[in-house]
């Protein structure tokens, strides 16, 4: 299909151990460019198993990932890692900022790491549409938990990467500010065509993407579209 951004084949991922776990059965997923996707399920269903191996942090088992076209089975390591970098924004749970950086610093973090320079006006639109340009020189420890949530958003859509996951991005959130975080993920795939899939728990959360899938033991099944 035109326009897929990511796209997963047949994705499996069993965790070895005493008592194997089927983490994971031959999913298969894509994702078109501009998209909005919410994942649910119950605890222990795979989610964030399938959202590591999107992000590549995690191999699977068995199947096969592609991101932007490039298929990331058998890359190398350091191959991977700037994949990962430039294609792949990640927005966790608990934010992640660095506490010893400002709110500007972690944001421009992901671009200075790959050896570029960021472009200052473009940061600072990004932070004034994510309702964070009075962050600007504060640290995290500064920062309420929407702000600091609202700043990883940034970060992960500073490098204008294929994908941005996130894990649970409104868990630790009250409903007013977890209501504002899904906006902006909306409004991300809005008005930067960014693609984003978002693992909720959330019934409520998931209503503001354009689709919902759903994962039960492993296996992911669509819900609405
Ligand atoms: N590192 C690991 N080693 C062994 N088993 C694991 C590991 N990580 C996850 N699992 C198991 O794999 C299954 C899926 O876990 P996963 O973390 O993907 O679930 P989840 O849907 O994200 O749950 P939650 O909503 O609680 O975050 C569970 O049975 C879990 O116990
Ligand atoms: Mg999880």
């Amino acid at each position: 299909m035109e326009d897929i951004v990511l796209e997963a084949k047949g994705i499996s991922r069993t965790y070895e151990g005493k008592v194997p776990v089927k983490a994971l059965k031959k999913c298969d997923l894509s994702f078109r460019k501009g998209e909005f996707t919410a994942i649910i399920g119950k605890s222990g269903s795979g989610k964030s198993t399938l959202l590591r191996i999107l992000a590549t942090l995690d191999l699977p088992s068995e199947g096969e990932l592609y991101i932007g076209g490039e298929k990331v089975n058998g890359m190398k390591d350091s191959a991977l890692a700037a994949l990962r970098r430039r294609k792949v924004g990640f927005i966790y749970q608990d934010y992640n900022l660095f506490p010893e950086y400002t709110a500007y610093e972690n944001i421009i973090m992901p671009i200075h790491l790959d050896g570029r320079r960021e472009d200052p006006e473009k940061i600072t639109e990004l932070m004034e549409k994510l309702n964070i340009a009075g962050c600007k020189d504060k640290f995290p420890g500064e920062m309420s938990g929407g702000e600091q949530q609202r700043t990883s958003i940034a970060r992960a859509l500073a490098t204008n990467p294929a994908v941005v996951l996130a894990d649970e991005p409104t868990g630790n959130l009250d409903v007013e500010n977890a209501g504002e975080v899904a906006q902006l993920l909306r409004l991300a795939s809005e008005v930067y065509n960014q693609t984003i899939v978002m693992v909720t728990h959330d019934s409520q959360m998931a209503e503001y993407a354009d689709r919902i899938l759903k994962i039960s033991d492993g296996c992911v099944e669509k819900v609405l579209s």
